[in-house]
């Protein structure tokens, strides 16, 4: 493509944009903060699941001073449901280091943006581009198939070569000046336009300079890897009540997956063990106590990025001794459960059990 189209195609973006940008909450808004945390969000999640979320998370911590006063624990509440936690444990960790070394202000540079957790290149690009109107490229999962197709990228889009093209031709777009609105133009046309399955070449303002289209490859870029199939594991869960009805559960460790959130305990099985078993053992290790493994009573599937698992619910009498754990645990009130940050799956068992005690006629 000749500099004299990067110009123009630039323009066409812009036009486009100015005819059908949507509106958001985040758009509303020239708050670093807002803005930081709506980018956050956004990773891997869509606009619709992610604005109620939003609302409410700033409801809670309007500013990085609140966000930074505010516990781990509070945090990952406002989180629950809306996955990948690590998100919401390094936003909290971020402003903590906002609120020591930047007197509470967000930087505006890339490379200081960079420099916070949780902040990669194309989120600090998007930073810089929305909230201090630089002309910075993001390079998106949508803005990286936009421009693979417009420049016709056969090569694999995860090869840092090729990253690095894209890269390139993304800061190409950006009408001088106009680098907020380049990046929220980019970002529309690939999730209305230019989507991965079916895009809608003849409403694309791009259309005329796509070098995918006149191939027909369009739909083939970016190459998708052959589709692994996840791995599946079972693991059972215990509901634990004491004689005041209160349920055990503990705090998963902070690094890690669901990181800091509350669960009911439970194990996967090693070989030779049963699940009931596994479940027995993990209580008598881990905790200190002995259980009777009743019935099982719901099993739930739930997918992450890497795996699936079955959970089975089991209710457990505990017959010996007293819980003791090098973990932090507790007995909690249904109350309480609600107070604190579980996993939507421990979530969706303990509204069983709740149905369940219900229909039993018991109130606590
Ligand atoms: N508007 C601002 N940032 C956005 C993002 N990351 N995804 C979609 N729309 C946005």
């Amino acid at each position: 493509m000749g500099s004299g189209n990067h110009v123009a195609v630039a323009r066409a973006l812009m036009a486009w944009f100015r005819r059908s940008a949507r509106r958001m909450d985040w758009r509303e808004t020239d708050d670093p903060y807002r803005i930081w945390v709506s980018e956050i969000m956004l990773q891997q999640t869509r606009v619709s699941t992610v604005t109620p979320y939003y609302r409410r998370f700033l409801a809670a911590f309007p500013d990085v001073e609140a966000l930074a006063r505010a516990s781990l624990g509070a945090v990952l509440k406002r989180w629950e449901g809306l996955g990948y936690y690590s998100r919401a444990r390094n936003l909290h960790k971020a402003a903590g280091i906002l609120r020591e070394r930047h007197a509470c202000l967000i930087p505006s540079s890339v490379d200081a943006l960079m420099a916070l957790p949780g902040v990669g290149r194309s989120t600090a690009g998007a930073i810089a581009a929305i909230a201090f109107r630089q002309d910075v490229p993001i390079l998106d999962a949508n803005v990286k198939r936009v421009v693979a197709r417009l420049h016709a990228v056969r090569e694999d889009v995860r090869r840092a070569s090729v990253e690095r093209t894209l890269w390139e031709h993304s800061r190409r777009t950006i009408l001088p000046g106009k680098g907020r609105e380049t990046a929220l133009a980019m970002m529309d046309l690939g999730s209305s336009v230019c989507t991965p399955r079916a895009p809608d070449c003849p409403a694309c303002p791009l259309a005329k300079w796509c070098e995918a289209r006149p191939l027909g490859i369009q739909e083939s870029i970016p190459r998708r890897p052959a589709k692994k199939t996840l791995p599946h594991r079972d693991r059972a869960v215990a509901v634990i009540r004491n004689r005041q009805g209160k349920i055990l559960v503990r705090r998963r460790s902070e690094s890690g997956l669901l990181g800091g959130l509350w669960e009911l305990p439970g194990s996967g099985k090693t070989a030779g063990e049963t699940l009931t078993g596994a479940l027995a053992r993990e209580l008598r290790e881990g905790f200190g106590i002995d259980v009777e493994v009743d019935e099982t009573f719901a099993a739930l599937r739930h997918g992450y990025s890497h795996f699936r698992v079955t959970l089975h619910a089991y209710r457990c009498r505990k017959t010996k001794g007293k819980v003791r754990s090098s973990r932090e645990w507790k007995w909690a009130t249904p109350a309480e459960l609600e107070d604190l940050a579980m996993p939507r799956a421990d979530r969706k068992i303990l509204e069983q059990v709740k149905i369940n005690l219900h229909e039993k006629g018991i109130s606590k």
